[in-house]
């Protein structure tokens, strides 16, 4: 429930990517938001506005002249009664309007009397929305912090395929609980390796580990809800990309060094999640090992390199924030390993208590203490995280 008790109000222009709002709603709603929907006249010819009256339990408006609406003033009660204003799927004409603060209908009216944020999920053929007319509008839309989410690259309504696609209702989601995130590390930049690193002996085989990669990529997302430009180094996993933050894959301990070092210099902050593989094979077979008979095969190890003190040891780091899981005494050999790699802030978690599953429990070790968090999703627990490194940025020595 990330939007509890938050008021939206959802702006529909005609479009077909407007039944896909039928579906944002109802995840909205799932999150926990009080949902009520606009329409644009054109909007009612794509999806009813029962639909939308079903799916968010509120009435919806479709005119500004409503005559069901007390006072026949609706855009000013909408825009009044909510935290943000959300359009989606944002036409080329809605945006040339609200970009030049036309207020003719509805969604116009409302978005020129409003208090509060406006979001704003184009949807459009790519010609219209490559056209110039309708990149200037987007401009002076996002020069007047209107938030642009999206458009997503792909398979159009008109069968064509490029830039214009509405985003997924799962992407706009993200986008408003992100929206509502306090922003610590805004103008920051925070790079993450997570998961696994898989160190090749043949072309089939390899040394790996059974890191999911979760909370790295928690990671990543938390620090770019909180402002930051982040960049995420990755071992082999199977997980979405948070949204807004690029993304790094890598196989072996060497290149997810090689990725880090090039970029360490210039962050505010690296956060080593990744369950870096201590050793690697000596030497990789060209050819797959056949079982032939003879003896078992010896393989021979050498050393990784620990990226997180690697960083750590640079002229001028970023704040460095590391990890540490153990099976036990984790109070101990977390502060021996954070002294040993010389990082300011280091997080701290029982295996048993977080391995693979969309949870854990942490505990935060810097200069000033530590600090046991409460069980908590990982997401939960990364903004936490990253709250605490924000507040080390700004004054090493903060209290908790
Ligand atoms: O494996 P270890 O317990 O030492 O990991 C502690 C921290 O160091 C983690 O944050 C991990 O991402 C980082 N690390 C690293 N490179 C290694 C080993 C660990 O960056 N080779």
């Amino acid at each position: 429930m990330e939007l509890n008790g938050k008021r939206v109000t959802l702006g529909v222009t005609g479009g077909i990517a407007a039944y896909k709002a039928a579906e944002l709603v109802r995840l909205l709603v799932r999150q926990g938001a009080a949902v009520r929907v606009a329409m644009s006249e054109a909007a009612t010819r794509f999806v009813t506005p029962t639909t939308f009256q079903a799916l968010s339990g509120n009435p919806v408006a479709v005119d500004p002249w409503d005559a069901g609406v007390a006072n026949g003033m609706a855009h000013i009660q909408l825009a009044r009664e909510a935290d943000v204003l959300l359009i989606a799927p944002a036409s080329a004409d809605f945006l040339a309007k609200a970009a030049n603060g036309v207020a003719d209908n509805l969604l116009t009216t409302l978005t020129l009397a409003r208090g509060c944020p406006l979001l704003v999920a184009p949807a459009m053929n790519r010609q219209m929305w490559h056209n110039p007319a309708t990149q200037r509008n987007i401009a002076t839309l996002a020069g007047d912090a209107v938030g642009i989410l999206g458009p997503a690259s792909g398979e159009l309504a008109c069968g064509e395929s490029g830039e214009g696609r509405m985003l997924e209702p799962e992407e706009i989601v993200e986008e408003l609980i992100a929206h509502f995130q306090p922003k610590p590390l805004q103008g920051r930049k925070v790079l993450v390796t997570a998961g696994p690193t898989f160190e090749a002996i043949d072309p089939v085989r390899g040394l790996s580990n059974l890191s999911s990669g979760k909370m790295g990529f928690a990671v990543a997302r938390a620090a770019r809800e909180a402002g930051a430009e982040v960049t995420l180094v990755c071992g082999p996993v199977a997980l979405p990309t948070p949204r807004g933050v690029t993304r790094i894959d890598v196989t072996s301990a060497l290149e997810m060094q090689a990725q880090v070092m090039l970029r360490a210099v210039t962050q505010d902050v690296f956060v080593g999640v990744a369950a870096v593989s201590d050793y690697r094979p000596r030497s990789v077979s060209e050819q797959k090992i056949k079982k032939d008979g003879s003896p078992p095969p010896v393989i021979e190890l050498v050393e990784n390199p620990d990226i997180l003190a690697e960083v750590a040891a640079l002229p001028r780091p970023p704040l460095c924030v590391g990890f540490a899981a153990e099976t036990r005494n984790l109070a101990e050999y977390a502060e021996t390993k954070r002294r040993a790699k010389k990082i300011p802030l280091l997080a701290g978690n029982l295996i048993q208590d977080g391995f693979g599953g969309d949870a854990n429990r942490l505990t935060l070790f810097d200069d000033n203490g530590q600090r046991a968090l409460e069980p908590a999703p990982k997401l939960t627990l990364a903004r936490q995280l990253m709250a605490r490194a924000a507040a080390l940025l700004e004054n090493p020595h903060a209290p908790y």
